[in-house]
């Protein structure tokens, strides 16, 4: 009999309840006020014309793993209802109710077509999403119809896992029925209120040229609450305090090498990272190209004024002392606000060139009413202000004058300090890591280059107070190396007399080391340990994608149970993120008390299969029981990273842990971390921003809040460069040294070093020419020695050969990740495992890996074993599993 977590009551828990409410109240944190002429907050409107395609189909978050399979979506419609406003078009979302299903349900048969053609299910689910379908002309009638004169107009965008999003109408460009809307409304209607939900950036050059709309405001895809909270904000319960987390561009073309990603110059097997530091803004700044909105940009309903800077600095912190003024006349309702106050620098140019400037440390006031004040300190170590010189191998920081930028937008800041270093220090020696494969040219300043600047900016530069910071104190580390597994010989068992075979049980009671039971463990021990469940999964191959958990169905995996009975080690269930708990919500358990696998827990997966519905209502042999698994759907992670909130990133994650203590989950599969490099990533939904320390920050304050709950833990991933969708598993990202780790590594480094996340996913990618579920200086040299991770490494689903027919043969240039080279290289568990690896793994010991390896690896999955709370409720009556 397997524990069962989930509830066998079908209706709403108390706890679905309160984590609706407490996820609602933190939402309008993460929405962003594009442009208001002050048509928002809508105050004394009693009815609205409600239009485009999200108004009624709004979309609460991404597709694929990312998703979260949640009790009910509150849609925008519904959620201007229930904040008692009249929707007088609702005839008009009726005939989008008929194009939509006619559209999507195209969709499923044309799936259908291809499944029939031999087209696997998994390259549907994780192909380009449905895209919800253009909706019918706007016409004079509607708008005599609806007699009001305020009209909100909703695009909505999908995209996830598996695919990259497209430089097309209907896309990242608004497609010509949208905006001949817009044009319409802004015509017809006295306000014109534009609602974004959308997971990523959208083209703005062609709707900034609109007439007549008064508001944009990016809602983004808020989770299951979603409606409820927008009306919050619209109607001015709540307001808006977000800031972006990537930079708007004018139109696609201004990205830089946006020619090369993905499918657009054809090549999906090889990344070129041209870019280097230049990602995002770092890159619109340096090049003086004008954005739609800049990154860290937003409006409020209240208006602030950043007093008084003061900078202090030495080797060791930099702080600044400011005053944040709330100065909306009290006319302005709702007053009320919340400032992110956003510290810049731009660093010395020397032998190594430097970005225009760089975001160094944030913080959001407390809510301030009008003519409210508050004072803040921020404080940031100095070692921010290093650079990588990729050439020596080392932090440094050259010597020059290091400017501090003070505001609440990267282009709306002003200088504060000059803190002056004479001479160059090395902050920390490592190694020369990351070969290139391939040899290429990145991106550089030329002689004509003239980065942003602002009007007072040469007076600020010569006003600046001048701190001197003494290179004499600074300190260096020199990074150490172990690259190879030593391993751990035999040692006398601690107390004489007990029995022979060492459990786990025995060392969590302190009666053998852990040590110990490693040495007696067998390597075919050890390889069933460090390969996951997957392969056993019933429900077929697709199952290894989506869900392959037997202990919690829908959940993304479990560790073996096949050393529950000689050693008491029992598995742990992995779940995916990053929106909250990805579970099937219902499911039945047998009367002897085994959960019944259901294959993927995806929505659309029961449309695909013809049959299915039928076969979960046919009548069940007696005993056969249903529970019930809600989940609550948070907004997606960029929404989250734009509140610029660490507290509520944390709360968040409280939320979430406390969810994964009820349903019995050890690890989530998330945060999802990896830089938005480029705006048609499939995934950037999942991650926080273009820049790594605010990407860092966030995935820490969520870390800390997961792990606050007893025996749960986060997995942060990708690791690393997993920013292209289409080719995911057998792309080479090819990024040179400083990039790296300046970059896309940087993040990472400030969630491990300030969280100590208990597991780090792998990504499907390779870098420079090997996977980093294989690559020795990744996970050995960089992640453990240089950075001391002591947790647990993970592969993503299927690296080393996906289970599923039609997946392992999409690349063309290169082949999978091997399970040997993961042990090889540090990385423990590979999942959601075949029984190919454990064999691979056993074939290769004494050859190329050692049983170091394996027992490196074990010891890892140990260690964590015993920090989750699997032993708290060991039952003798549970066969436990
Ligand atoms: C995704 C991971 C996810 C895993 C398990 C993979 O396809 O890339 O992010 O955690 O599946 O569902």
């Amino acid at each position: 009999m397997v524990k069962i977590y989930a509830s066998d009551n079908s209706e709403m828990s108390e706890r679905e309840i309160r984590h609706q409410n407490r996820v609602r109240s933190l939402i309008p944190e993460g929405m962003v006020l594009l442009e208001n002429n002050g048509a928002l907050p809508l105050k004394a409107e009693r009815k609205i014309a409600l239009y485009g395609m999200g108004g009624r189909k709004t979309i609460k978050g991404g597709t694929g793993s990312g998703d979260v399979n949640s009790r009910k979506v509150v849609t925008i419609e519904q959620g201007i209802e229930n904040a008692g406003v009249q929707i007088a078009t609702k005839e008009w979302l009726d005939v989008y109710d008929k194009v939509y299903q006619e559209g999507y349900w195209n969709f499923i048969r044309a799936a259908r077509e291809r499944m029939a053609a031999g087209t696997h299910i998994v390259d549907i689910l994780f192909g380009y999403p449905f895209q919800i379908p253009e909706h019918q002309p706007i016409t004079e009638e509607d708008i005599k119809k609806s007699d009001t004169d305020t009209a909100v107009y909703v695009i909505s965008r999908s995209s996830g896992e598996g695919a990259d999003r497209r430089n097309t109408k209907g896309d990242y460009q608004l497609s010509d029925r949208e905006l001949e809307s817009l044009r319409f409304l802004g015509e017809h209607y006295k306000k014109t209120v534009v609602l974004l939900n959308i997971g990523g950036a959208i083209e703005m050059k062609e709707m900034k040229k609109i007439k007549g709309i008064q508001a944009i405001l990016l809602v983004s895809q808020p989770g299951n609450i979603s409606g409820d909270a927008i009306a919050d904000v619209l109607f001015g319960r709540a307001y808006p305090s977000g800031k972006l987390t990537a930079t708007w561009a004018n139109t696609y073309e201004d990205y830089p090498f946006g020619e090369e990603f993905s499918q657009n110059n054809g090549d999906l097997d090889d990344s070129y990272y041209k870019e280097g530091i230049y990602a995002g803004y770092r890159y619109f700044d340096t090049f003086d190209v004008e954005p739609a909105y800049p990154f860290g940009y937003g409006l409020g309903y209240a208006k602030f004024r950043i007093e008084n800077p003061s900078v202090a600095a030495d080797e060791k912190r930099v702080r600044i002392t400011l005053k944040v003024v709330n100065e909306s006349g009290n006319c302005i309702s709702p007053a009320k606000g919340k400032e992110v106050v956003q510290v810049y620098v731009s660093k010395p140019e020397g032998k190594l060139e430097k970005p225009y400037q760089e975001l160094a440390a944030f913080e959001k006031t407390d809510e301030l009413d009008a003519g409210e004040a508050q004072e803040l300190t921020i404080e940031f170590p100095t070692e921010r202000l290093a650079s990588y010189d990729a050439g020596r191998a080392c932090w440094c920081m050259e010597a020059g004058d290091y400017f501090i930028r003070v505001g609440n937008s990267s282009r709306n800041t002003k200088i504060a300090a000059r803190l002056r270093l004479d001479r160059e220090v090395i902050l920390e020696q490592d190694k020369k890591l990351f070969a290139l494969d391939t040899e290429f040219q990145e991106l550089k300043k030329q002689k004509n280059t003239v980065s942003y600047s602002y009007k007072a900016e040469t007076e600020e530069i010569q006003n600046a107070p001048v701190l001197t910071l003494k290179p004499d104190k600074f300190v260096t580390r020199i990074a150490c190396y172990q690259e190879k597994h030593k391993e751990i010989v035999k040692k006398d068992r601690k107390e004489s007399g007990s029995a022979d075979m060492i459990k786990l049980t025995d060392v969590i009671a302190g009666r053998a080391a852990l040590e110990e039971l490693v040495c007696q463990m067998t390597k075919e021990e050890m390889a069933m340990l460090c390969v996951g469940r997957g392969w056993e999964n019933e429900a077929g191959g697709e199952a290894g994608i989506g869900s392959a958990s037997l202990a919690a169905p829908g959940a993304a995996g479990d560790t073996t149970v096949h050393l529950m009975q000689t050693r008491e080690i029992r598995n742990m269930v992995l779940a995916d993120g990053p929106a909250g708990l990805r579970l099937e919500p219902e499911f039945q358990v047998t009367a002897e008390g085994n959960p019944i696998p259901t294959g993927i827990a995806l929505p659309m997966y029961a449309d695909l299969v013809e049959g299915i519905e039928e076969k979960k209502e046919a009548k069940q042999p007696e005993g056969v029981k249903t529970y019930y698994q809600y989940a609550t759907a948070v907004p997606i992670a960029t929404m989250l990273a734009q509140s610029w909130n660490r507290k509520l990133l944390e709360e968040i994650g409280d939320t979430i842990g406390a969810e994964m203590e009820e349903f019995g989950i050890t690890l989530w599969l998330a945060p999802g971390m990896n830089i938005h490099r480029n705006v048609l990533c499939g995934r950037n939904f999942e991650y926080f921003s273009e820049d790594p320390l605010l990407s860092g920050c966030c995935a820490a304050a969520e870390t800390k809040g997961v792990q606050k709950h007893r025996g749960t833990g986060v997995t942060i991933k990708h690791f690393a460069l997993n920013n292209q969708e289409n080719n995911r598993s057998f792309n080479n990202s090819h990024v040179k040294e400083r990039a790296l780790r300046e970059i896309y590594l940087k993040g990472f480094e400030i969630c491990v070093k300030e969280a100590a996340p208990m597991a780090v996913m792998t990504s499907y990618n390779l870098l420079n020419g090997v996977h980093t579920a294989n690559s020795v200086d990744l996970l050995m040299s960089l992640l453990r020695n240089e950075w001391g991770f002591d947790g647990l490494v993970m592969t993503d689903w299927g690296t080393t050969g996906n289970p599923v027919p039609g997946l392992a043969e999409k690349g063309k240039a290169y082949k999978t990740s091997t399970a040997p080279g993961c042990m090889l290289a540090g990385n423990d568990l590979i999942m959601p495992g075949m029984k190919r690896d454990m064999e691979e793994i056993l074939a290769a010991v004494g050859t190329e890996i050692q049983l170091a390896d394996l027992q490196a690896a074990t010891m890892n999955i140990l260690k964590t074993l015993m920090k989750s709370a699997r032993y708290d409720e060991m039952e003798e009556n549970h066969r436990i599993d």
